[in-house]
């Protein structure tokens, strides 16, 4: 299914601004839904991929879990209404007053990335008198050949426990009477397109899994975390990323101890292609040996390209004139607020309505005020 675009009712309205096209969004939670309950795994929203309120709702509805990375995700999805049975925390630099969150709500697992912070859970859980459910995030030293700045599970990340402190943190365990290791935690990096990146995480989680039965232990939960990618290139012909082959990878190559559940935590593979930027020239410019379409929104709403030299589908809705180069750029005083260099765009002119795809994940939610601009509205095809 495509996304749509109802342009007359688009162009009555104030850009730039986040457009959601809702049947999309719901095909897509219907197929991973459909995908992942094949194999009997279950799967957790990334909350930080996008946490407007109609989307969380639309996920909670569909019973995902959800994976928060701040005690404001946990907050919002807590108030959204998902269960806390259903919430889990990760994060290399949980403060206080977010484990007590965390503790106080009862929520499924604190995904857990360093000895101090596993002591400090305990402590605090001790003094509430509680057992706080953990899991070990372990960096399994696999390249997921994506962006450095989303390539998450190397050693030389700042995430997860590395393996040679493995056998540190279980001494450490032992000794700790308010936290209780539910499960092990993996991910790898995010954008990944490359489905045997996957494949390698597998055949690591399998070695690792080993070694923790090798010390008495088996772990409830496998998490691994989430990164499919999606095609920002022709997000038309692939709206729904593969999610079959995606859990048939796992399903293949991760081998499931008698009673163990696999977890899933994807953000950007189930909100990203239901969003799009949408956007209005407000003038044609003459470069040295290019045009400039100069649009209304900016590297505030949309910071993926200007962060990660990311690609985005740019699309000209209002014409269908002969094709011609734009750098579409936005009004912001940097030279990276650019969404686009030499894009092919039908005879561009002010006041065309502009839409730049793929944008359902963080692009709201990575919005700022920079320049003092306002943050982008949302609007969704069900209420427009
Ligand atoms: N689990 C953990 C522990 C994560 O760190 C992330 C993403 C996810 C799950 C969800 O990954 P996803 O399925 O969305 O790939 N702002 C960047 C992406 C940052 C991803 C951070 N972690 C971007 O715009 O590309």
């Amino acid at each position: 299914m495509n996304f749509n675009f109802p342009v007359d009712a688009l162009n009555q309205l104030q850009t730039p601004f986040y457009f959601y096209d809702i049947d999309l969004l719901h095909a897509t939670l219907d197929a991973v839904k459909k995908e992942a309950g094949e194999y009997g795994f279950k799967v957790h929203y990334a909350v930080k991929a996008n946490a407007n309120d109609r989307i969380l709702n639309s996920i909670k509805e569909a019973g995902f879990g959800a994976d928060c990375v701040s005690g404001y995700e946990v907050q919002k999805a807590l108030e959204v209404g998902f269960n806390a049975e259903g919430v889990v925390f990760a994060g290399v630099g949980k403060a206080d007053w977010e484990i007590n969150l965390g503790l106080d709500n009862d929520i499924a697992c604190f995904n857990v990335e360093s000895i101090p912070e596993l002591e400090i859970i305990n402590e605090l859980a001790e003094k509430k008198r509680k057992v706080a459910k953990v899991a070990l995030r372990i960096n399994p030293n696999v390249n997921a050949n994506t962006h450095h700045y989303i390539t998450t599970g190397l050693e030389e990340n700042k995430f997860g426990i590395n393996q040679w402190d493995l056998e540190n943190v279980i001494e450490v365990l032992k000794n700790l009477n308010h936290v209780e290791l539910e499960g092990i935690h993996f991910h790898i990096g995010s954008q990944i397109t490359d489905l045997m990146s996957f494949k390698d995480l597998c055949i690591r989680v399998n070695e690792l899994q080993e070694w923790f039965i090798s010390h008495q232990i088996l772990p409830k939960v496998v998490n691994v975390g989430g990164g499919l990618g999606i095609n920002y290139e022709q997000p038309d012909t692939e709206s729904i990323p593969d999610f079959k082959s995606f859990f048939k990878i796992f399903d293949e190559f991760l081998e499931l101890k008698p009673g163990q559940e696999l977890h899933f935590e994807l953000g950007r593979s189930i909100v990203a292609q239901c969003g799009a930027l949408l956007t209005k020239v407000l003038y044609v410019k003459n470069g040295v040996n290019t045009k400039f379409a100069i649009v209304d929104a900016g590297m505030s709403d949309l910071i993926r390209p200007a962060l990660y030299q990311a690609y985005h589908k740019i699309e000209n809705l209002s014409s269908d004139k002969a094709i011609e180069k734009y750098d579409v750029v936005g009004p912001i005083c940097e030279s990276s607020d650019c969404f686009g260099k030499a894009v092919d765009l039908p005879e561009t002119n002010r006041g065309d309505l502009i839409t730049i795809r793929s944008a359902g994940a963080y692009g709201e939610i990575m919005a700022n005020r920079y320049n003092l601009r306002a943050l982008p509205s949302a609007y969704y095809s069900d209420e427009i």
